[in-house]
């Protein structure tokens, strides 16, 4: 199985990082293939809102030519999306955000004269975020949000793991944490 992580946060040693790792330590345990993609080092522009892409039912048909074109392939092939993230005033941060509205559109072909195909129906995504405040209160609307976006575009939403950051002066890691994120990804190739 391949899995694809779209990581938002833009720090290689930060939190959600750190709880990334035993999570695709315990994927590879079990034999699953995956592939971490640093968004904050990729080129993704914001939709302009052109519609370009709903005059092409066959691929992503973005005028706008970045990295957002391969990233689109490699949604399409793998076999469960991860979108790892820490969460920025309520939401994920904004390179994922421009990613999910090039997609939104791009995938969903909606919103042309006609109404075509969701491209990535029936792809699980699943969720891997960290927050400062509870889960409850800092992930709950980027949760309702992704089910909201995964029911839409016709996607198996297939949970969302969060963790609590307490502060820049805590270490943010310990063996409970690694608990969650390995027995989270148990359950996602569980569920296969
Ligand atoms: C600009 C900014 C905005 C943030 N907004 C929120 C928020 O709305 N809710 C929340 O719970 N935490 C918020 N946080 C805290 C981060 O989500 C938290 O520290 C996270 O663990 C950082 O992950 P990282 O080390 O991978 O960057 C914010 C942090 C930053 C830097």
């Amino acid at each position: 199985m391949d899995v694809l992580v779209l990581m938002g946060s833009p720090r290689r040693n930060g939190n959600t990082a750190a709880l990334l790792a035993p999570f695709c330590a315990e994927l590879a345990r079990r034999g699953w293939g995956h592939e971490t993609v640093w968004l904050y080092e990729k080129a993704i522009a914001p939709c302009t809102a052109c519609r370009t892409c709903q005059k092409d039912w066959s691929g992503f048909g973005c005028a706008t030519h970045d990295d957002a074109y391969a990233l689109f392939d490699r949604v399409l092939a793998c076999d469960l999306l991860v979108l790892a993230t820490p969460i920025y005033s309520w939401y994920c941060t904004p390179p994922m955000k421009a990613l999910l509205d090039r997609f939104v559109y791009g995938m969903n072909k909606y919103y042309g004269a006609e109404k075509g195909p969701a491209l990535w129906a029936g792809k699980r995504v699943a969720s891997i975020v960290t927050c400062g405040y509870p889960p409850k209160k800092g992930a709950d609307l980027w949760e309702a949000g992704l089910k909201r976006c995964c029911k839409h575009s016709r996607l198996v939403y297939a949970g969302m793991l969060a963790e609590r950051h307490m502060g820049y002066d805590v270490p943010f890691m310990d063996e409970e944490k690694a608990r969650h994120a390995a027995a989270f990804a148990a359950k996602l190739c569980g569920e296969k």
